[in-house]
């Protein structure tokens, strides 16, 4: 059976650009998919500790879990969930992978430069990060990684170490993902989704950003998060169309509408058609995410921490098995083993 994975940092509460990006994407394919794929969600605690130490990163990753679940996944055989951490195999082959990237392709990466701009100094971490992700890929045979377009550039070099290895020796050792374009279409968005700072729209929504009405976080007051949506900096156009380009910040609101109530954009953008009223389109944004962050955070409170437990030792049972396989076979041609 095929694989589909993906994983989600922690380290400080989400926005609803992960969520609406990444995390619901990959909850509608593991719910489509999950009685013909693996689906193997991960908690990338190794990725957590790059740039902060998060005293409650321990409670953070049970609750990353119970987001899962509060955004819709269903719980099923093929549904693995585990933390990067307890498979040890990542961090070994991140390694052995390391030993076949070059510095240049890493310096190419565009998270890379924009996190280490105009610092003196920053952690090899951050420069190797890419290749601890290409790691958790390679080992699960993974070819479908859903995730938002920020890490399109991540995906592609996964690819690139897999098929390298596999000519270095000649032989089909790793899987390597699908091209950026096929991840699309298997997610079924139009497009890599990019939600926008709702201050800043040029600039995609970051849970790094200060600015507190840039972005909301998916555990905001639902009524606080409405307000900030009322804020979005807009345009001077006079006209609700969906144009990137010159309205970024209509565009990403008809987005955000098309995205928590699951319906087409482009539905969304002919009801809208011929619109002038920007409060209005506002308005409506605003009620459905504040609508949304109630039930989600209802959701939440619901899933005991005895339960994610009782997930995590099964899937990383399950983890290790499969983890620890694949890097047996790196470690034989590597003459390793
Ligand atoms: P992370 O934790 O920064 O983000 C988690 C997911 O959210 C997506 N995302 C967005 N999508 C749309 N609009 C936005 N404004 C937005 N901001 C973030 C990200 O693209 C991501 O899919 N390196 C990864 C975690 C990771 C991983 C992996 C993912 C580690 N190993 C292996 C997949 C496979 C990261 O830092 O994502």
């Amino acid at each position: 059976m095929k694989t589909i994975l993906t994983g989600l940092r922690v380290n400080s509460e989400l926005t609803i650009g992960n969520y609406l990006g990444a995390l619901l994407p990959m909850v509608r394919l593991a719910n489509q998919h999950k009685d013909d794929y693996n689906i193997n969600i991960f908690v990338p605690d190794l990725h957590s500790i790059i740039s902060e130490v998060d005293g409650e990163l321990k409670d953070n990753i049970l609750k990353s879990i119970k987001i899962y679940f509060a955004a819709g996944l269903q719980p099923n055989e093929n549904v693995h969930i585990y933390r990067q951490s307890y498979v040890p195999a990542h961090s070994e082959l991140c390694w052995i992978l390391s030993c076949i990237a070059s510095m240049g392709e890493l310096n190419r990466m565009t998270q890379y430069k924009e996190k280490s701009e105009g610092k003196s100094s920053v952690n090899a971490a951050i420069f190797n990060y890419p290749i601890l992700m290409a790691a958790d890929i390679l080992l699960y045979d993974a070819e479908y990684v859903p995730v938002g377009e920020d890490q399109f550039q991540h995906i592609e070099l996964t690819r690139n170490l897999a098929m390298r290895l596999n000519n270095k020796f000649g032989q089909e050792i790793f899987v390597p993902p699908v091209k950026t374009e096929e991840q699309i279409k298997f997610m079924g968005v139009e497009n890599g989704i990019r939600i926008r700072d709702l201050s800043n729209p040029e600039k995609k929504m970051s849970k790094s950003t200060a600015g507190e009405n840039s972005k909301v976080m998916m555990f905001d007051a639902p009524e606080a998060a409405a307000k900030k949506i009322m804020s979005a900096t807009t345009d001077s156009v006079g006209k609700i169309q969906y144009d990137m380009f010159n309205q970024p910040g209509i565009s990403n609101l008809l987005q955000i509408e098309a995205l928590v109530n699951d319906v087409p954009l482009q539905d969304v953008i002919s009801t809208w058609a011929g619109e002038t009223h920007y409060g209005d389109l506002k308005r409506k944004v605003a009620s459905s995410v504040q609508t949304m962050l109630e039930d989600f955070q209802n959701r939440v409170n619901d899933i005991s921490d005895e339960k994610v437990l009782e997930y995590l030792e099964t899937g990383e049972k399950y983890a290790n098995g499969i983890a620890n396989a694949k890097l047996l076979e790196v470690q034989h041609v590597f003459n390793l083993r």
